[in-house]
């Protein structure tokens, strides 16, 4: 339906039967439209820039001076019906459609959808974590953890560290300030799993068969270093064990971590064994034949371990006239990037999904 404009003589009639016009029609047309955007379209054919009211608001310079406030009220009397009507009707629409929407079928919000979201997996640390756990907990290991931010007497002094070894040095470890509480406390990011060794044999007692893996923190950075990284650590305390019992749970593990490969023990020393060795493997590149992963001698080493020196069974409460143990100990990521094959021990840090989705 449109407005017609009258051309007639007289312009305050010719307005006056514009405005009549409009206000005759406009509530039926606003009640005609079911929807907002129809209803939105009637509004304009009547206060839109080309609409019928705006026009006759045009109408106005035309009327003579003295009839001009008079029409002019007439004028904004019709516009704020129309604008009220409008605003009722919008509103008398949008409570219908919520109606509908409330009456309507329930939308299942339960149902699955249509593109199945994608699933993430475990970054390669957490694999072999598992890994690691799954090899102890089939030997008969208990799996514990030890906090990252730790004593000194805990990750280094029980251990048999002397006061001054170069471990400790400010360039080697990230020391931390004391709480308020112990200004006193020297604490630091745990170096090293082996705090977990102090933590376990203070507040259990033998036989005991530990393994943990967690973050560690050391002032390092490299191709082959980062500052935060991963160990595990296990050891074993009963009466009579041996490195004959060492030597076979480390021979077990590395099967079944890597398959059957060579394994060599060759002394070493660490503070808190006696006698101390590292575990060197087959090199997984090259099985042996020698590369430059394995800088050519076909081993590549993989852990370090010992029987528990006496002193650290002194330190945490076990009576080392009776009791022996070994303790064995390795970054994770190593074994990782053996295990897969990654080139730069810091792709694994550096959360590229490029990289993680290859696992
Ligand atoms: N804690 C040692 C390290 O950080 C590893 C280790 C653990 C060695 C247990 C021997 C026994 O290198």
């Amino acid at each position: 339906m449109r407005y017609v404009r009258r051309a007639m003589s007289d312009p305050t009639s010719t307005l006056d039967a514009s405005l009549a016009e409009i206000d005759a029609r406009f509530a039926a047309e606003f009640a005609a439209c079911s929807d907002e955007q129809a209803l939105r379209a009637a509004h304009a054919k009547i206060l839109g820039r080309s609409g019928a009211l705006t026009a006759a608001l045009k109408e106005m310079g035309k009327l003579p001076a003295d009839a001009r406030k008079a029409a002019g009220q007439r004028v904004n009397a019709l516009k704020q019906k129309v604008e009220a009507a409008f605003e009722e009707r919008l509103q008398a629409i949008a409570r219908a459609a919520r109606d509908a929407e409330l009456n309507a079928t329930p939308f299942d919000l339960t149902l699955p959808g249509r593109v199945p979201a994608p699933r993430g997996h475990l970054h390669p640390i957490s694999l072999v974590r598992e890994d690691i756990f799954e090899v102890f907990k089939g030997l008969g290991f208990a799996v514990a953890h030890g906090p990252q931010v730790e004593l000194e007497d805990y990750n280094f002094t029980k251990l048999g560290f002397p006061p001054d070894h170069p471990a400790m040095d400010m360039h080697d470890t990230f020391w931390v300030s004391p709480p308020p509480q112990a200004p006193d406390a020297r604490v630091l990011l745990r170096t090293h799993t082996s705090n977990v060794q102090v933590r376990e044999m203070l507040t259990n007692k033998p036989p005991l068969a530990v393994v943990s893996v967690g973050p560690c923190y050391r002032c390092d950075e490299d191709m082959t270093h980062t500052p935060m990284f991963h160990q595990m650590e296990g050891f074993m305390v009963d009466e009579h064990v041996s490195m004959a019992h060492l030597k076979g749970v480390l021979t077990a593990f590395v099967e079944r971590l890597f398959g059957k490969r060579q394994v060599r023990f060759r002394p070493s020393y660490f503070p808190f064994v006696e006698p101390g060795v590292e575990v060197d493997m087959g090199c997984t590149f090259c099985d042996g034949a020698g590369c430059r992963v394995c800088k050519g001698t076909g081993f590549v080493e993989i852990l370090g371990a010992g029987m528990i020196h006496p002193v650290v069974f002194e330190h945490c409460g076990i009576d080392p006239e009776r009791y022996t143990g070994f303790a064995f100990g390795t970054g994770i990521e190593r074994p990782a990037m053996l295990k897969y094959g990654i080139p730069d021990l810091r792709l694994m840090f550096e959360n590229d999904v490029r990289f993680l989705a290859q696992f």
